[in-house]
């Protein structure tokens, strides 16, 4: 099932990912799909402040792998960007991060291959004139629509993002 959102600046972005904060179970994968620019980074970004997270949220291009402890919660948030090949992720722990009870937000999970396996939901970023387009697709239509409604509630008075 898919959901189609726009989002016509940043702030909008981040509100997105503090609805996934609120809405997400403890333990969840999420792919974040879009080119280079789109605004997958700071998608992450508005979920860590949600959740209290008060630091500095690195780009995880270099790193490929940050992990958070926010609001009583667990977040790993890979680039998989330069990634060559799957096996690298045996390296970086991921088979760890993906079995612990945690929200794992993968940029460029497509570089992965299969080694993911399927995600409970994932968030497509395109351009749209100066904002994006967001895309969210899930197995789970009522996850879908918990996601748009607390999006519509945070973007419309962003005080309660925080
Ligand atoms: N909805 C939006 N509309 C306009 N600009 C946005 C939007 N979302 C994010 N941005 C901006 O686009 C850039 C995206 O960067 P980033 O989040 O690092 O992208 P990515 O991780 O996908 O490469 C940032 O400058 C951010 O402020
Ligand atoms: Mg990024």
């Amino acid at each position: 099932m898919k959901r189609e959102l726009f989002l016509p600046d940043a702030d909008a972005t981040g509100a997105l990912g503090a609805a996934l904060a609120r809405v997400l179970p403890a333990r969840a994968l999420v792919f974040l799909e879009g080119d280079l620019g789109a605004g997958k980074t700071t998608l992450v970004r508005g979920l860590l402040r949600a959740l209290g997270h008060a630091g500095p949220v690195k780009s995880p291009t270099y790193t490929l792998l940050e992990s958070y402890e926010a609001g009583g919660r667990r977040v790993h948030h890979f680039d998989l960007y330069r990634v060559a090949e799957p096996e690298e992720l045996e390296f970086l722990g991921a088979r760890e991060c993906l079995g612990d009870e945690a929200l794992v937000l993968v940029e460029w999970a497509r570089r992965a291959g299969d080694w993911l396996g399927s995600p409970d939901l994932s968030v497509a970023l395109e351009m749209a004139g100066a904002g994006r387009r967001a895309v969210l697709e899930s197995g789970s239509g009522a996850l879908l629509d918990a996601v748009v409604r607390e999006f519509e509630t945070l973007h419309e008075d962003p005080s309660l993002s925080h």
